[in-house]
């Protein structure tokens, strides 16, 4: 059994992953995360006393820092998820995107070629190749056009990635993955957003149009492709996840009201994103083919499971919504460490 060190394990797909590696693998999992305010420990309650499981707040763009980390805990593997992943605050200020997304995974590469990692595993996104018309997917030899201040921040560490492997030949594999829904993603984004938001009886923002198309795919299945590249993949490869499920926005909004049973007339059309992609469609075969992967839910099982865990998780959101969720930190674990 190996030892991860699992970076941004307190955000929305880290904290999924690590939930499955302590239910469906004999691995330790050291979590490493600074808790910015997408950071959420109340992610991890029914595992925070797991035997093979340990939290440690750090920062990923200190090298100090990371140092200290490495030698203490001395990971056989990285799973790197930590980054600032939300697009619209890389419109609104993109340094603390280049800071973690680009010098902290420069921090990270380092630290495991001095540390010996056997294997360190990226996770990317779909965002990095740009913006499709209304045909074709993108296939991991699609050249990388990002976008946004994010997105090209991610194309950053996707080459950082690629050429520690190229130059120090280091056993690296990058996954890129289309839009993730489920429990625990912060209600900033779409789907949480716009559950959050009917249920308290408040405006439901669509930008521009609401034709935008994402493909999208629920967390546990983009958490068992991290886990098949982590285990199967072959060094210096890219291999794409998509949900098989584009969808406009509009059509998503309106399911999610349909499930709750409420009326669209709380729907409100704004002005649009800068530079808002209008669509992503992911070919996975690739990853189906060499990694005998499949997503297992269809965009009506999980888009039902997650209304389903935002009503019955009420709290949860609430004290993320309120801000009461960053007491926990100091609350559990600051007398501990
Ligand atoms: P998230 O915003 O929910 O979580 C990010 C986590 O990283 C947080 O816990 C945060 O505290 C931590 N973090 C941020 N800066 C840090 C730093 N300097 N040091 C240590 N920890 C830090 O993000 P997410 O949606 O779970 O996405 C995780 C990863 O997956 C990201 O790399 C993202 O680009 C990628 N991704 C996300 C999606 C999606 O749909 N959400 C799709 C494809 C890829
Ligand atoms: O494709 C993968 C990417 O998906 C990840 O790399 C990102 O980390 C993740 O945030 C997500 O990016 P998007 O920008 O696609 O996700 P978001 O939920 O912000 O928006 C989804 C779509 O919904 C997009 O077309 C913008 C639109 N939208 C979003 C919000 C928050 C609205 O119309 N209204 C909103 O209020």
């Amino acid at each position: 059994m190996s030892k991860l060190l699992v970076t941004g394990g307190a955000g929305f797909i880290g904290s999924n992953f690590i939930r499955m590696m302590l239910s469906d693998s004999g691995h330790e999992v050291v979590n490493l995360d600074t808790l910015t305010y997408a950071g959420n420990l109340e992610n991890l309650t029914d595992i925070e006393r797991h035997p093979r499981y340990q939290f440690v707040r750090g920062d990923i763009a200190d090298p100090v820092a990371m140092e200290e980390v490495f030698a203490t805990h001395k990971p056989d593997v990285v799973v790197h998820f930590a980054a600032e992943s939300h697009v619209d605050r890389s419109v609104l200020d993109a340094s603390l995107f280049v800071r973690t997304n680009v010098t902290g995974t420069q921090v990270l590469l380092d630290k495991s070629r001095a540390h010996k990692v056997v294997r360190f595993v990226h996770v990317s996104t779909d965002e990095v190749y740009g913006s499709l018309g209304a045909w074709g997917y993108f296939t991991e030899d699609t050249p990388m056009q990002a976008n946004s201040p994010y997105s090209a921040s991610k194309a950053g560490s996707d080459l950082l990635v690629r050429a520690a492997v190229h130059t120090h030949h280091m056993d690296c594999v990058i996954t890129r993955c289309s839009n993730n829904y489920g429990p625990y993603q912060f209600p900033e984004k779409l789907i949480p957003l716009m559950i959050a938001n009917a249920l308290e009886g408040k405006q439901l923002p669509v930008y521009g149009d609401g034709k935008n198309v994402r493909d999208w795919i629920y967390v546990t299945d983009h958490c068992a492709g991290i886990r098949a590249a982590m285990e199967r993949g072959k060094a210096g490869e890219v291999y794409n996840f998509g949900g098989n499920a584009e969808r406009e926005n509009l059509f998503v909004v309106k399911e999610i009201l349909r499930l709750l049973g409420k009326g669209e007339e709380q729907i409100h059309y704004v002005k649009d994103r800068p530079g808002h992609d209008r669509r992503y469609a992911m070919d996975s075969s690739k990853a189906r083919a060499l990694l005998l992967w499949e997503p297992k839910h269809t965009f009506e099982q999980g888009l039902r499971a997650t209304v389903d865990w935002y009503l019955l998780q009420r709290p949860w959101w609430e004290r993320v919504r309120t801000g009461a969720y960053q007491d926990y930190y100091k609350q559990q674990y600051a007398n501990r460490c």
